[in-house]
């Protein structure tokens, strides 16, 4: 029988729980403070921890009441002990140890971004043995090589300065789009020309290769977007919208699966990944299909509702952590805002 995993999420605005059992999902809770938020055009930092601290007993026991469980069939905790928020993640790492301690159950204190990943354990199976994982969010954008079932994990890039949807957000602010701006310029890049601009590659240049193969940067691509749009409205022309949406998401879609496929290529990894709640996108989506399946690559991308923070994917990760002979974290470990890979 597989271990009753508990999986605690606070590394943001979402306060998630759930339980798996090897890659069964029993349930998955999430409480989210974004509407707090919105109207301050990003998160803030106070806001969400009170937050967790009002919403985590509520979503433990809606979680074990909808899974009929109960806290003493738990065999272990899995919580998410960065990268995240410093006040966030010490309410959902205060939880876990109370919980770990009072249960006298182990407690994995684990990576939230290696679990963007992992989540698609609970989706589409086990992992083979070699798998590139592309983990895009509005925090992170992260390339990581896992092996062993997530056990060694690799990140051979990230991004240098904003996030994939970070960036959305940003152009979705100076396009005067609600935030978060992501699905906006999604649903305006649809009904646009994604050649119409010719919006920079950034990192993409040949000169590049050794240093930063495979990093990426979306910060310069933020700045032509706005260059641009201040230059047509200097000369008095009406902004096309939907061109400077497609356009612009097409450069961030095109630098991802071309970083992204050059490393499944040169690490002769057959199996993709993507995590995290940018994957929603459809232009990365879209991309990833195509040039995936020209490539000989099995694309793997879990529905938006495990993209999105949640517990699932740290009882995901806590799981394959257990089954791949991972060892316990000491319950003095401490929540680590920018934690390695
Ligand atoms: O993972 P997530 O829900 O939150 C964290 O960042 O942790 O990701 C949200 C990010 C936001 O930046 C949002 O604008 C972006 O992903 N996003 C999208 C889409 N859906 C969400 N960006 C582009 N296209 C989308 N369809
Ligand atoms: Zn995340």
């Amino acid at each position: 029988m597989n271990p009753l995993v508990l999986g605690i999420e606070s590394t943001c605005d979402e306060t998630g729980v759930a339980l798996v059992e090897g890659t069964d999902l029993l349930v998955d809770v999430t409480a989210s403070s974004m509407d707090e938020h919105a109207r301050f055009g990003g998160i803030v930092p106070e806001v969400a921890s009170r937050a967790h601290l009002e919403a985590f007993l509520p979503t433990l026991e809606q979680a074990l009441d909808r899974a009929g469980r109960t806290l003493s069939e738990v065999d272990a905790i899995a919580v998410a002990a960065g990268p995240g928020l410093v006040g966030s993640l010490t309410v959902g790492n205060a939880a876990a140890k109370a919980l770990a301690l009072a249960l006298d159950r182990p407690l994995y204190g684990v990576n939230h971004v290696i679990g963007h990943a992992v989540v698609d354990e609970l989706v589409h199976g086990e992992f083979p043995d070699r798998v590139m994982s592309l983990v895009v969010s509005g925090g992170h954008t992260s390339l990581l090589l896992i092996e062993g079932s997530a056990v060694t994990v690799r990140e051979l890039g990230h991004t240098l300065d904003d996030a994939a949807g970070e960036a959305f957000d940003k152009v979705g602010r100076l396009l005067g789009l609600p935030y978060p701006g992501g699905p906006h310029i999604d649903r305006l890049a649809r009904e646009g020309d994604p050649t119409a601009i010719p919006f920079p590659r950034a990192l993409t240049a040949p000169k590049f290769k050794a240093t930063h193969a495979y990093d990426f940067s979306f910060s310069g691509l933020k700045t032509a977007v706005a260059r641009w749009v201040e230059a047509e409205q200097d000369a008095g022309r009406e902004i096309p919208v939907a061109d400077v949406a497609a356009s612009f998401a097409d450069a961030v879609a095109d630098v991802l699966m071309m970083k992204t496929l050059d490393a499944c290529r040169e690490h002769g990894v057959e199996t993709l990944v993507i995590g995290g709640g940018f994957s929603a996108n459809s232009q990365l989506r879209d991309m990833a299909t195509t040039r995936g399946e020209a490539a000989g690559i099995d694309v793997r991308i879990p529905p938006i509702r495990y993209c999105t923070d949640n517990g699932a994917m740290i009882a995901a990760l806590g799981s394959a952590v257990m089954r791949n002979g991972g060892v316990a974290s000491d319950l003095g470990i401490g929540v680590d805002s920018s934690m390695p890979l």
